[in-house]
């Protein structure tokens, strides 16, 4: 049997996550994309995957910066979720647009304020998949904050409900 794109899409829709926007510096701007496909990979040693698109803008940034953020985003964000999935995204309207706005860690590496998490990483592996690529990152520096997450289900957004 041949699985279609849409009925894959449709079954991967119903595994829940939440949001990351993986942010990178461009010269003093910030490059970000909004991604789902993030996953802690190892604890020792501190490994994360993300799996960007290779057609992706940022793609091509992350190869070369090798150093990039994953921000967890919380249930405010939602604007940021939909902004840095937008083709027309540009680093001058982000605040205006969506309410993003960056702290600078000491690496340079570009933070989001209001997230629930912030991860610092430093890339070790490239390996390309189909039409994305895996890039495996030792985590360098982490911050936590309270909040509730941003989550996605079957193409929504949606809040966390109480725990049972
Ligand atoms: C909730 C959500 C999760 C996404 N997850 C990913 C992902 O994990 N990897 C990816 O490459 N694109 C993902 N996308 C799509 C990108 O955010 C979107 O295609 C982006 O605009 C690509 O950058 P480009 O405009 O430079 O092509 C996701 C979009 C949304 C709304």
């Amino acid at each position: 049997m041949t699985v279609s794109q849409e009925e894959f899409r449709r079954a991967m829709g119903c595994f829940a996550t939440g949001v990351t926007v993986v942010t990178v510096d461009d010269d003093g701007k910030v490059e970000g994309v909004t991604a789902n496909a993030f996953t802690s990979l190892s604890l020792n040693p501190l490994l994360v995957l993300v799996c960007v698109e290779r057609q992706a803008r940022t793609h091509a940034h992350l190869h070369a910066r090798k150093r990039f953020g994953v921000n967890v985003l919380s249930e405010q964000q939602r604007a940021i979720a939909d902004y840095y999935a937008r083709p027309d995204r540009t680093h001058d309207r982000a605040e205006q647009e969506s309410g993003a706005r960056f702290d600078r860690t000491a690496h340079g590496t570009p933070v989001l304020q209001g997230g629930l998490a912030y991860l610092e990483c430093r890339l070790q592996t490239v390996q390309e998949a189909g039409d994305h690529t895996m890039f495996i990152a030792e985590v360098e520096d982490v911050s936590v904050w309270e909040g509730e997450p941003l989550l996605y289900f079957r193409g929504e957004y949606h809040k966390i409900g109480p725990p049972f």
